[in-house]
């Protein structure tokens, strides 16, 4: 029967051809290194059938932000593959739970993950915390709206290559991804290989308060270049940060439009800009999913609406959440969750959409009320690190 185990460096090859098989990726050495750098063996599992590996799964150790402003713990489970010839024989089902009981062996209450496919992770109770979403600017008419001026040296550029690149990001977004549930640190071995896997093609700027991050993509259309930028990161503290990183993005010479996949649905941008039709969404996926493996531990995490609170039954098992922490209680649950709805619940999804979405029940229209008073968060949810 096909083991699952702990790997060790001698596995590193193997896993490396299931990965590039299953995702049909084709790993240079140099690229693989740089993910070396930022995986801990230890996380991860392999599904070994006599000898050969047709099987992987493992995780981060994050920490990722819930409504409030607090980072909890997190295991954000990665490099999921299985080899064609093993499919549908059970061994992600096996390597999950051995990845989850790695995690809560770690004491840490919340998994989280990106999945390559919407249909595969629900049955191990993950659900849709944050959302991707899919916007072009049409750089020709995104005009900031007047009023809006900032100091013209507030942004700066840096190049790759500058020793301080990483603590000077590093040291940005340690304030950054506190401000908004659903983002995750980055440490410094993940700032460095990210930096070296954009390479020279790409530009950064930085603003005391934020960076950015560009690639651009050149378009000449015989003398009439309409270049595509595509914006790999804007992150920012303040609003005045977002608007002078934003006019630089949208002063690029000789581009015509700004593509990203990083925009938080309520992104505050169109109301910046005189003609907010500049920006286009083009799609809306799901993104972060996650699972509070311990229940109670992630809700004492967050902050709460309003200082009510209200008690959830998921699995038999019943919490009492709000402004007075979480524990479990054995009172009349106010709402019954499927065990996928208990993420999109921590990370601020508003009950009402996850009721009508069939994910739970309501006792009541006024504990339906309630319950999207408290918990629904503000921001809402959003992460811009993929992992
Ligand atoms: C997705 C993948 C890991 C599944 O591995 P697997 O070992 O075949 O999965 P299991 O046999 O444990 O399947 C468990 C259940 O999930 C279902 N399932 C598995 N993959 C699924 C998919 N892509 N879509 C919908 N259901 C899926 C199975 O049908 C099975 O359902 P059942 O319990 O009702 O029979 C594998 O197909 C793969 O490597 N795909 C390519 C890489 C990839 O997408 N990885 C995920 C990265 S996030």
């Amino acid at each position: 029967m096909t083991e699952i185990r702990t790997p060790g460096e001698g596995d590193l090859e193997a896993i490396k051809r299931v990965d590039g098989r299953a995702f049909g990726h084709k790993w240079t050495d140099e690229d693989f290194a740089r993910q070396r750098s930022v995986i801990e063996l230890e996380r991860f599992r392999v599904a070994d059938d006599h000898g050969s590996i047709v099987g992987v799964a493992g995780s981060f150790g994050l920490q990722m932000t819930v409504p409030g402003g607090a980072a909890v713990p997190t295991g954000g489970v990665t490099w999921v593959a299985v080899a064609s010839t093993h499919r549908r024989q059970g061994l992600l089902t096996r390597l999950m739970a051995d990845v989850h009981a790695d995690i809560e062996a770690r004491d840490e209450p919340l998994a989280a993950l990106t999945a390559s496919e919407g249909a595969i992770y629900e049955r191990f109770g993950y659900g849709i915390a944050t959302q991707r979403r899919m916007t072009v600017l049409d750089r020709t008419r995104a005009q900031m709206r007047p009023g809006l001026e900032s100091d013209p040296g507030a942004v700066r550029l840096v190049e790759h290559d500058d020793p301080a690149l990483v603590d000077e990001l590093r040291s940005r977004w340690e304030r950054i991804r506190r401000l908004r549930a659903g983002e995750i640190d980055r440490s410094e071995a993940w700032f460095a290989a990210q930096i070296g896997d954009r390479g020279a093609g790409a530009t950064w700027v930085l603003h005391d308060d934020g960076f950015a991050c560009w690639k651009i993509v050149q378009h000449w259309n015989e003398g009439h270049a309409a270049h595509e930028v595509e914006l790999l990161d804007l992150a920012a503290a303040t609003p005045d940060a977002h608007v002078a990183l934003w006019r630089t993005v949208t002063s690029i010479d000789l581009v015509g439009s700004v593509r990203s996949r990083l925009l938080a649905p309520d992104d505050p941008l169109p109301y910046l800009l005189a003609d907010p039709r500049a920006l286009r969404t083009y799609e809306l996926n799901d993104f972060v999913w996650c699972v509070p493996l311990d229940v109670a531990l992630c809700f004492a995490a967050r902050s709460y609406g309003t200082d009510d609170d209200v008690v959830i039954e998921c699995d038999g098992a019943r919490y009492r959440v709000g402004a007075g922490g979480a524990k479990r209680v054995r009172s009349r649950p106010d709402l019954v969750a499927e065990r996928s709805a208990l993420g999109p619940l921590l990370m601020g999804v508003a009950p009402t959409t996850l009721a009508m979405g069939r994910r739970l029940t309501a006792r009541s229209a006024e504990a339906l009320r309630r319950a999207d008073a408290l918990l629904t968060a503000h921001p809402m949810a959003h992460g811009m690190s993929g992992f």
